[in-house]
């Protein structure tokens, strides 16, 4: 359920902040990306050494990195964050949130994610019961903002009663319990292509082109990220890290492409096809580096098979399938056509008239065909386009 989760976990001035590098642990060791921000004064409590070890990421605390002058985007890790929970929220933090404060990194992060914010108060049983953070708790949850009750038991001043924050394990639960909520896609297989093909003309050379793999590398994350079970069919992609639990096939070329999707396209429930598969190979692949004898030289050239058309040959009822498209004219008349003729569920039509959209940008812009919809997105980051992507498959599959 946390695979490929991204957990923001914000981390205020209590005793219990000794207690967040176990929980960042368990998240991790259930596959989830962990970002810690420390506010100042929990540094009197938990290393950022620590907590940037167990997570695997630098932690954050201030605007600005260190001294590089770089500036630690809030905006960014806002709207990065599947959910951030802030444990433990002392009641200074409590406040701050409750008002809307936006003093250190974490109060921004806070007020510029779009996701749920949980938070874990940890404070003695008196500031907890104290009218004032009581009020702070009703304001809270009028906000949004999801509350983790303080257990019961013994607080750091040695006394005994309301304010302790659950033990890890108990955070790890609810976060458990909180994505079970989300994940509409749970309990579905989903097939996703991604990066070029490259087609063999001789040892040395081939038939290539300029796709990334980022695109279809973002829907299969996002996909993971709403439940489904993900095997990712890829060409030949560099430098580009996959998450661990995304299943993935490498591929060369177009034939090796086809037999992987046929062979796994029966078993699943939907595919996304976004890999840019040569549409042409060379007739004949020569077995001796070719020599540059000839003044001239031409290469006979044969169409791929349509591989995204075979699978939609033998599309079962239930089966979900989208294709991507690129048009340069009567762009959503061709896409729409794509869609009957390839017997789509979805077509991605990918647009030429933006610059930073498409082949090695980050960000793109895309209209979504179905059959009884046409619409546009915003020009903006490859990941939010996969987000939309498949929010519509499960708008479609509901
Ligand atoms: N596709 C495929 N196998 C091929 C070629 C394309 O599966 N041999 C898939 C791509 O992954 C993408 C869609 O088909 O989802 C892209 O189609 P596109 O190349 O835009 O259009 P074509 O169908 O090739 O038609 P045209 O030549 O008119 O552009």
């Amino acid at each position: 359920m946390l695979q490929g989760k991204r957990i923001l976990l914000g981390v205020s001035g209590s005793i219990a902040a000794y207690k967040t590098p176990l929980l960042v642990r368990l998240l991790v060791n259930a596959g989830a990306e962990v970002q810690v921000i420390l506010s100042e004064s929990a540094k009197d409590f938990v290393t950022p050494l620590t907590l940037s070890t167990v997570s695997n990421r630098p932690v954050f605390s201030a605007f600005v990195k260190n001294d590089t002058g770089e500036w630690a985007n809030h905006v960014e890790l806002g709207l990065w964050a599947d959910l951030v929970l802030i444990a433990p929220t002392s009641a200074n933090t409590l406040a701050k949130l409750a008002h809307g404060l936006c003093d250190n990194l974490l109060m921004a992060t806070c007020l510029s994610a779009r996701c749920a914010v949980a938070i874990s108060p940890a404070m003695d049983l008196d500031m907890y019961a104290h009218k004032a953070t009581q009020t702070n708790f009703e304001k809270l949850e009028k906000l949004g903002y999801k509350i983790i009750p303080a257990a019961n038991g013994e607080l750091a001043s040695g006394m005994s009663g309301i304010g302790r924050m659950p033990e890890p394990d108990e955070l790890f639960t609810y976060i458990q319990k909180h994505f079970e909520a989300d994940a509409p896609l749970s309990g579905k297989k989903a097939l996703v292509t991604a990066g070029p093909t490259y087609e063999a003309i001789d040892p040395v050379r081939f038939i290539g082109n300029y796709s990334s793999g980022k695109m279809g590398i973002a829907v299969a994350e996002s996909l993971a990220r709403k439940g489904a079970e993900v095997t990712l069919i890829h060409g030949p992609i560099a430098g580009i890290p996959i998450p661990k639990h995304i299943k993935t096939i490498a591929v060369t070329s177009s034939n090796e492409m086809l037999d992987a999707c046929l062979k796994h396209w029966p078993e699943s429930n939907i595919a996304v096809m976004a890999a840019a598969v040569a549409d042409y190979r060379p007739v004949a692949v020569s077995t001796e580096k070719i020599k540059k004898t000839a003044a001239e030289m031409n290469i006979a050239l044969i169409k791929s098979t349509d591989i995204l058309a075979e699978m939609g040959k033998c599309k079962k009822p239930g089966q979900m399938l989208v294709g991507f498209a690129l048009e340069t004219e009567n762009e959503l008349e061709n896409a729409r056509k794509k869609l009957e003729k390839k017997n789509l569920d979805l077509v991605v039509l990918n647009s030429l008239r933006d610059t930073g959209a498409g082949f090695g940008y980050d960000t793109n812009r895309v209209t979504l065909l179905a059959h009884n919809t046409t619409e546009e997105t915003a020009l903006k980051p490859k990941t939010e386009i996969a987000d939309d992507i498949v929010e519509k498959i499960i708008q479609l599959l509901a």
